[in-house]
């Protein structure tokens, strides 16, 4: 399926985050944060929930996003791959009491130890924090909403919904909302580990689009930001994204991805997701101006996209890691040294911890260094 789950970079991940538990070292892969930013109803929530491929977030027209949601993905293997890693039957037991044997479940920061089974009501619970602290009209709030997704199939990774960038005050809205929102914006996307989706709707002119002017504040080299085109569907009959995809409008280094997200009208009904996702491919496949080149076009090569940026940095925080990793077992084994138990750690240890780090980037040289001239290109 679709989703930032990639099964070859979850286990990739995975295998390293074991080695560095093995040796101590908490996160010692900073993945990426994916953030969001456009223009208000331009589809940044659609498109991070047709990445995410659930449904939870509060979408539509208007203001709806306004108040920034932190979404964690937690990869937590499931419970059969937790007995085959040898956790015992009376454990599992346990855990799946306390999970109502589901795999999957969010929770928020600020409802601990709740877990949501089901998604409409994470839905709904954002919906309800929102006006908690941004009121039940339109204001918005800096103060993030937390939430963490725990599964099987995602990579451990977060993600960043935000309000839309806006210019006109509405409602009870404060005079300087456009400002407001722009910091809040400015806040996340300018972290140097922030990958930038700057989404626009193709049916606005692309020189006039606030995601990607802010984008470039942040990254003017483009190394980080990825142009995402929704809307798609919805351009008028004989004009087509093709000469941005191309190059030929607004150069970005990483490239375009147009997409079709749910409309309103999906959103009403209650479309499926996975429905959504296949009418998207269809939709690619079969339009003129898009279906040579439909493997490039839609959510699944989104993800992809983003899948390879992951796998760039991992490979390009390998040595850092190492690094690091040499240098907390030198001072952990002076300080045993020190207390006289020297031998006990010895120096072969560090030397230990970094022939599995150079044994695990060999073993996964080739998924590393797969393909990464694909991300340059459209
Ligand atoms: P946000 O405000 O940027 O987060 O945008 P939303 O994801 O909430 O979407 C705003 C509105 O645009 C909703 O009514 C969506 O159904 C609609 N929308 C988003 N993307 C698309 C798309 O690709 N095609 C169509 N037809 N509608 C879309
Ligand atoms: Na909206
Ligand atoms: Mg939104």
């Amino acid at each position: 399926s679709v989703n930032v789950n990639d099964p070859t970079l979850i286990a990739l991940v995975n295998k390293l985050q074991d080695v560095f538990t093995t040796v101590g070292v908490q996160n010692p892969i900073d993945l990426p944060q994916i953030v969001v930013v456009g223009s208000q109803s331009s589809g940044k929530s659609s498109v991070l929930e047709n990445i995410v491929g659930r449904d939870f977030l509060p979408r539509g027209s208007g203001i709806v996003t306004r108040r920034p949601l932190v979404l964690q993905l937690i990869n937590r293997p499931s419970p059969a791959k937790l007995q085959s890693n040898g956790v015992s039957e009376k454990e599992m037991k346990e855990m799946s009491d306390s999970q109502a044997n589901v795999d999957e479940w969010g929770e928020f920061l600020h409802l601990p130890g709740q877990k949501f089974h089901d998604f409409n009501k994470i839905r709904d619970e954002i919906v309800k924090e929102t006006e908690a602290k941004a009121g039940r009209n339109v204001g918005i709030s800096p103060a993030p909403i937390n939430l963490r997704i725990y599964s099987p199939n995602v990579l451990t990774l977060t993600l960043v919904d935000l309000p839309g960038l806006t210019k006109v005050p509405v409602g009870d809205q404060p005079r300087d909302i456009e400002r407001q929102i722009r910091e809040m914006v400015i806040k996340y996307i300018s972290k140097p580990n922030a990958i930038i989706l700057a989404v626009t709707a193709a049916n606005q002119d692309l020189a006039n689009s606030d995601g990607l002017k802010l984008a470039r504040e942040v990254d003017p080299e483009g190394q980080r930001t990825i142009g995402v085109l929704t809307k798609i569907d919805l351009m008028d009959a004989g004009t087509d994204v093709v000469d941005i995809l191309a190059g030929r409008v607004i150069p970005l280094r990483l490239g375009y991805v147009p997409v079709v997200n749910r409309g309103q009208r999906d959103i009403e009904n209650k479309k499926r997701i996975d429905l959504a996702l296949k009418a998207e491919k269809e939709f690619f496949e079969n339009h003129p101006s898009y279906r040579n080149k439909a493997a490039y076009c839609g959510t699944p090569y989104l993800a992809r996209k983003l899948n390879l940026i992951l796998m760039m940095h991992i490979k390009q925080t390998l040595p850092d890691i190492k690094t690091r990793i040499a240098s907390s077992l030198q001072k952990y084994s002076q300080e045993l040294e020190q207390l006289g138990a020297g031998d006990f750690v010895g120096n072969n240890s560090s030397n230990i911890v970094l022939n599995i780090i150079t044994e695990f980037a060999n073993e996964y040289r080739t998924v590393l260094d797969g393909n990464s001239s694909e991300l340059s290109s459209n």
